[in-house]
Order: structure tokens, then C-alpha cells, then sequence
């Protein structure tokens, strides 16, 4: 497996038995067994098709055994016994938020969360924060021309330590410390400026126009 959002979700796993809930192929439960970050996974989707290829790959490797192969909307049926870890990587943040929500067990049992969204990162960071999630970590990583952030979440069911503001809710945790870190903060802060252009139009919009426009100079700063 050489995809760096893959991997970056792969660094993020910490038990012994990770549920990769829309896995197409299969690459990722794969590449957790085989590189013993867990002793077995499960490879979850919602359509045949990319089920069906995730079941050959795994045979051509010989990890029938350590990887069941499920029919699932979300982890509606799929066996929770013994998950440590639930991955939901490459859809959008309100799937992926609908996706936890609808499994209580992920809650009871304090499963570490793998989020990986390609859209509404803000609605997703909202979700987490206002039901008991803490994001612990955030790895930001780029695939080509695209730059992403991979969360870590765990519930607790209190307030995180940080504020949902509109600085958590675009960068999350990320740092610019790293390429990536500064590759995620340049591109925030173009969404951010295109966001507060836009409400700089409607009306009683210049507030928040303002905090937008003031928060993309203001990363765009920290990675200078
Ligand atoms: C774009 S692919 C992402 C594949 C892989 N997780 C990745 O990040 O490269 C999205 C996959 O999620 C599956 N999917 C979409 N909605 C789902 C749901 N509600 N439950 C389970 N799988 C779902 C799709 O069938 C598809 O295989």
C-alpha cells in the first residue's frame, strides 16, 4: 500500500482488531495484518461490488482467516465484539458523523476512532465535540495535489480541552510543523477566504466575514 492518507490512518490504529467501515478493496485492514499493527481486522461496505474485490484481494493474500469480509451499512451488521479501533476514511464528515452515531457501543467501550473526511471536515470536528468526542491527535498528510487530516478520536463524554471555534472547526488539531501541517493550513485558509468573500455579500454577514477573512491571514502567518 503506498497512499500516504491510507498510511496516515494506518499510523493512527492502536488495538489489536480494526473495522475498516467502507474499505473497497481492503487495503488498509490488509496492510494492518500484515504489517502486525493488529492481529485481525474486519473490511465493512455497503455495496457488493467493492466488497467483492475487497474479498479477492484479501484470499490472493491468504488473510481469509485474520480479515471477515461484511455487508454493512455503517457497522449496523457488522459483530462489534472485540473492535478496538473503527476506521471510516475517503467519504464525507456528515456520513462518517452519521456513521458513529448510529453505533453506541463505540461510546461504551471508548473504541479509538480513525476519521479520515474529504468534505464537511467542520461538520464532522462539530459532531465530535458537541456528543463527548475528544480528537487526540490529527496527522495531516498530502496525496499528490491533495492535501488531508486524518483524526484520532476517543468519547469521554465531557467537554474536550480546546473550543469549538472556527479555528478547531477548519484545522482541528493540525500544527503547522511539518510540510503536510503547513500544506493543510495554506489550504484552509484558501476555504477560509473564499467562505468570508462570500459572506462579505449577505446580509449582516461582515462579522463573520471578518473572523474568516482574519483567520486565513492569521494561518497563513503561522506557516510563513
Ligand atoms: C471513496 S471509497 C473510500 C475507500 C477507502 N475507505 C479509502 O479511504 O480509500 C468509499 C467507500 O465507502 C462505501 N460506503 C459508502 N457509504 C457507506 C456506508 N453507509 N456504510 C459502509 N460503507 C459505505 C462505498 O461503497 C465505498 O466503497
Amino acid at each position: 500500500m503506498n497512499d500516504n492518507r491510507l498510511l496516515a490512518c494506518a499510523r493512527l490504529v492502536r488495538g489489536s482488531r480494526a473495522a475498516d467501515v467502507g474499505t473497497d478493496h481492503g487495503y488498509l485492514p490488509m496492510y494492518l495484518v500484515q504489517n502486525g499493527i493488529c492481529e485481525s481486522a474486519l473490511a465493512c461496505d455497503i455495496n457488493e461490488k467493492p466488497l467483492a474485490s475487497a474479498r479477492e484481494n484479501i484470499e490472493k493474500a491468504g488473510l481469509s482467516d485474520k480479515i471477515g469480509v461484511y455487508l454493512s451499512d455503517g457497522l449496523g451488521s457488522v459483530p462489534c465484539e472485540g473492535i478496538t479501533d473503527v476506521i471510516v476514511a475517503g467519504m464525507g464528515g456528515e456520513l462518517i458523523a452519521d456513521i458513529i452515531s448510529r453505533a453506541n457501543w463505540i461510546k461504551q467501550r471508548r473504541v479509538n476512532l480513525v476519521l479520515q473526511p474529504m468534505t464537511k471536515w467542520d461538520h464532522l470536528r462539530e459532531f465530535l465535540y458537541t456528543g463527548g468526542f475528544e480528537v487526540t491527535s490529527e496527522l495531516p498528510c498530502q496525496e499528490g495535489k491533495f492535501v488531508y487530516s486524518v483524526m484520532q478520536a476517543a468519547y469521554t463524554g465531557t467537554k474536550p480541552p480546546y473550543d469549538c471555534d472556527l479555528r478547531y472547526l477548519y484545522c482541528g488539531i493540525v500544527t503547522p510543523d511539518t510540510e503536510a501541517g503547513r500544506a493543510y493550513y495554506l489550504r484552509q485558509a484558501q476555504r477560509l477566504e473564499a467562505v468570508g468573500r462570500g459572506l462579505l455579500h449577505a446580509p449582516d454577514g461582515s462579522a463573520a466575514a471578518q473572523e474568516h477573512l482574519a483567520l486565513a491571514q492569521k494561518l497563513r502567518e503561522l506557516v510563513l
